[in-house]
């Protein structure tokens, strides 16, 4: 095996560096593991809104000041802070609604009206029910820019009176769960807008985790619900299965009556038909078996009931107030096994027996079928073409009602761009949804996973996972390794007798890893000997591979491997015990 010090140096400087690194990492915290928040520095079109309550936000967002009865309708108040449960981002801040069984609104201006004439619209925000949600709204509603105009005009605060044009997110109130989707179009016929609710909504995630929900309407009216980034329902505008968006195009004539001379029955009595001679309406039901037979054992004499001969006269009694005692009639014991007292010939059905007779029902041959009044066109009728080109939109709010408090909104996003949508799901959310997961589970081990399998953000949450799990093994390693050492300095002579098993796992993982290092260098240094050798010495025939030595050694070395890591297996659990003992 060749083996130089330099080698061997590089090997054990690796090993140390390996060492020093987990043990900076060690003596971080989980809090100190925690991202802190940066602004998000992706690409924007100057025609997206984007608001992730960084900064200016308050110039933008205005709670509703709005009266009923010279009162505050919206009494909920609202705040712009950090995560109070499983905060996955340190100074990632969010808009909050506050107040617990209160009605909230807060509204922003779009800086740009938001026109999407022949365009696809994105709109895209973050949920986080901090304090779960049993009853409340965590809705979205895009405003109507003329609506916002008329307010402005009348000095009207943001209210549900306000005109929206999408209303979109999470709604729960005990079994009802949806994710609302709703559209306004307008009615040509009556100029009103008129409300439209996606039929078959898909249900909200009530977790305590952070949700991304996503809506994509695209100008062929085709239409997706993303909830953290999977399709969870998706359709088209015009199809009658997702939206009812106009009314029927004919109408039942309200002045077309059933002629006096329909007939609409489908059977008549066939007159033809007459009652047999031998039909008898008078036969009963049932008449008497003469076919059965007295049993030879019965005995009419012996009555079926006797006097209780246990049954005695209680001592207080008085014949002269009570009259004579009466004992109890008890069943005869003498007819337990045959009959007793007078026999009755039984009942059978007369198998003449043929009930009223009645005429047999014919199909009636003037039968015209069922009448039904005839459709004329609906004067009301309407066409909607192309309800993806909503009615421009000024602005944006949450008008809700919660019994629960501290719902969180962040990262909002509104414009024509999927993949704008998708790079700030990526930059923002997951990070976000991994930290606050890994905080979870530190939290509670035997917390309820909020992700299905299937969710492409929890398999990047998974692969990280494993990374630092696989990382987290290799600092325990170090960790016992050095918990170890130190005892052993401290008493060699107690801890190698008492713990010999440790000091063999340490030394044949240690032992087996620089061997794996020196097994792989000789491997790389042969094979590139061997192919400059044939490239030097000019030799015809190419590189075919280790040679036999080398392919030896590379047996021995997977078999070393596997030794290690059975042994590791079952010495593992011991040396944590141990160790956690002795700290
Ligand atoms: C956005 O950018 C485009 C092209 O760069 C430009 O034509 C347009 O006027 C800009 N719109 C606004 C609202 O700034
Ligand atoms: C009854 O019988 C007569 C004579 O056979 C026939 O013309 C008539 O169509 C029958 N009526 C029905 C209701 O069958
Ligand atoms: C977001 O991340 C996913 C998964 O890593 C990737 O496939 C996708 O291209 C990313 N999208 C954008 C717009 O960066």
């Amino acid at each position: 095996m060749r083996f130089s010090t330099s080698t061997g140096y590089a090997i054990l400087s690796t090993l140390a560096l390996f060492a020093s690194n987990i043990d900076a990492k060690n003596s971080n915290n989980l809090d100190n593991s925690i991202p802190v928040f940066k602004p998000y520095n992706g690409e924007l079109s100057n025609d997206s809104f984007f608001e992730q309550f960084d900064q200016g936000w308050k110039s933008r967002w205005i709670p509703s000041a709005a009266m009923k009865d010279d009162k505050l309708s919206y009494i909920g108040e609202w705040s712009v802070e950090e995560s109070i449960v499983l905060n996955g981002i340190k100074n990632d801040k969010g808009l909050v609604a506050k107040s617990e069984a209160s009605l909230h609104a807060i509204s922003a201006k779009l800086p740009n009206v938001f026109d999407n004439f022949e365009n696809t619209l994105v709109l895209q925000y973050e949920v986080k029910l901090q304090n779960s949600l049993n009853c409340g709204g965590a809705y979205i509603k895009l405003l109507s820019e003329e609506g916002l105009n008329y307010n402005l005009k009348n000095n009207l605060e943001f209210s549900d009176k306000t005109p929206y044009i999408i209303m979109f997110g999470p709604d729960k109130c005990g079994n009802e769960n949806k994710v609302h989707f709703i559209i306004k179009t307008l009615n040509p016929k009556t100029n009103e807008f008129e409300e439209h609710h996606l039929k078959s909504p898909p249900v909200a995630r009530i977790v305590q985790t952070t949700s991304l929900y996503t809506l994509i309407v695209r100008p062929d009216q085709s239409f997706e619900i993303r909830i953290n980034g999977v399709i969870v329902r998706s359709g088209n505008l015009l199809n009658s299965d997702d939206f009812q968006l106009t009314i029927p195009l004919e109408i039942i004539d309200e002045n077309d009556f059933k002629p006096k001379d329909w007939i609409d029955e489908k059977f008549i009595i066939d007159i033809n038909d007459t009652k047999p001679d031998d039909w008898d309406e008078n036969a009963p039901y049932l008449i008497l078996d003469e076919n059965a037979v007295k049993p030879d054992d019965w005995d009419e004499d012996e009555p079926e009931q006797i006097l209780d001969p246990f049954d005695i006269k209680p001592e207080d009694w008085d014949d002269e107030e009570d009259g004579d005692y009466e004992p109890n009639l008890i069943d005869n014991p003498e007819c337990e096994n045959h009959g007793c007292g007078k026999w009755i010939r039984p009942k059978i059905k007369n198998p003449a027996y043929r009930g009223k007779w009645e005429p047999k029902l014919i199909p009636n041959p003037d039968y015209k079928g069922e009448w039904e009044p005839k459709l004329i066109p609906n004067p009301d009728y309407y066409e909607i073409k192309n309800p993806s080109n909503f009615e421009p939109i000024g602005g944006l709010g949450f008008e809700i009602w919660t019994m629960e408090n501290d719902i969180m909104f962040d990262n909002i996003y509104l414009g024509h761009y999927i993949e704008e949508a998708e790079n700030i799901g990526n930059e923002t959310f997951i990070p976000k949804l991994n930290s606050e997961n890994k905080i979870a589970i530190s939290n509670d081990p035997n917390i309820e996973k909020p992700n299905s399998p299937n969710d492409p953000y929890l398999q990047s949450a998974i692969i990280s996972d494993m990374y630092e799990y696989a990382l987290d093994h290799i600092e325990k390693f170090f960790n016992d390794l050095r918990y170890y050492l130190v005892d052993t300095i401290e008493s060699p002579i107690e801890t190698l007798s008492q713990r010999p098993g440790e000091a063999f796992f340490f030394s044949s993982i240690l032992i087996g890893t620089i061997g794996s290092f020196i097994g792989f260098w000789t491997l790389v240094i042969n094979i590139s000997a061997g192919m400059l050798n044939s490239y030097f010495e000019n030799d015809k025939t190419a590189y075919a591979g280790p040679s036999t030595e080398t392919k030896k050694k590379l047996e021995e070395m997977s078999q070393k491997l596997e030794s290690i890591e059975s042994k590791q297996g079952s010495k593992d659990s011991k040396a944590n015990e141990t160790t956690a003992v002795k700290r």
